[in-house]
């Protein structure tokens, strides 16, 4: 009889360990159970999207144009300025500094032989004479050789509403007439004046796109301006 019962009780224990057995199998893994396991999945899942956001990337920051041919020639004042303000690298500098990181471009800062004063007025007062002679003041250094270069941005500050006059004396030695030209300017409130006019006057087979003029107030919060301005060309 006793021996009867043992074997039940046997029974029922190999019956109840099959039972749990069968149990475990049909339940649902644990999430964690799920993430250890598949960790391959997870890695390949994120290693397509890293390749799949690197290639965009790469897309993005694929180069549409040749960074080699890119020359970023420009003028700009330190020292003094409006309103008020002492620089020590100008506001079109800036521009340009923005533009070489961008683009990966060369960039050539016009320099005339002799510097002028460090003091506004007096600058502005030099300036309006050589305005009114039509001069062509010196410059500094050897000018650019452009044979390499396909775009030239060519930047400039607004004087008496129109180009500085040694960037005149640059562009009457230099032939931007099969080039892509890009402008990009900063003033007191004056946007272009006749500067455009003046470019397109002294090249008029060149292919101008579109340029870029601020305040130079604002050029150190216009980052994000002047990238959008480089990506709409396709920087
Ligand atoms: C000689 C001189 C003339 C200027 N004439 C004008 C002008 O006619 N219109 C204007 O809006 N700003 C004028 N400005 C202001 C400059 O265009 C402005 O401050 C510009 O951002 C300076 O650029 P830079 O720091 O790169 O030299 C003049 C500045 C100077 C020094």
């Amino acid at each position: 009889m006793k021996r009867k019962w043992i074997l039940i009780l046997g029974m029922l224990v190999v019956l109840v360990g099959l039972f749990s057995l069968d149990l475990a199998k049909s339940r649902p893994r644990p999430v964690t159970t799920a993430i250890r396991s598949s960790q391959p999945v997870v890695s390949r899942a994120t290693r397509t999207s890293d390749q799949a956001s690197s290639s965009k990337k790469a897309a993005n920051s694929q180069p549409t144009h040749n960074s080699e041919r890119v020359l970023i020639i420009y003028y700009s004042r330190s020292g003094t300025n409006y309103p008020d303000v002492t620089l020590k690298h100008g506001h079109t500098w800036q521009i340009a500094q923005e533009i070489a990181q961008v683009t990966g471009g060369t960039r050539y800062q016009i320099q005339t032989a002799q510097a002028y004063p460090k003091n506004y007025q007096a600058t502005v007062d030099q300036a309006e004479q050589e305005q009114q002679d039509n001069a062509r003041p010196r410059l500094k250094g050897k000018l650019p050789d452009v044979t390499q270069y396909e775009t030239i941005f060519l930047g400039y500050p607004i004087w008496w509403s129109d180009l500085p006059m040694p960037v005149r004396t640059l562009m009457d030695q230099i032939d931007l007439n099969d080039k892509v030209v890009i402008p990009f300017s900063t003033n007191a409130g004056s946007g272009w004046g006749d500067s455009l006019t003046t470019l397109k006057r002294q090249y008029p087979q060149a292919k101008f796109r579109k340029g870029f003029e601020i305040e130079g107030a604002d050029v150190d919060h216009a980052h994000k301006q002047i990238r959008r301005w480089l990506r709409d060309l396709g920087y």
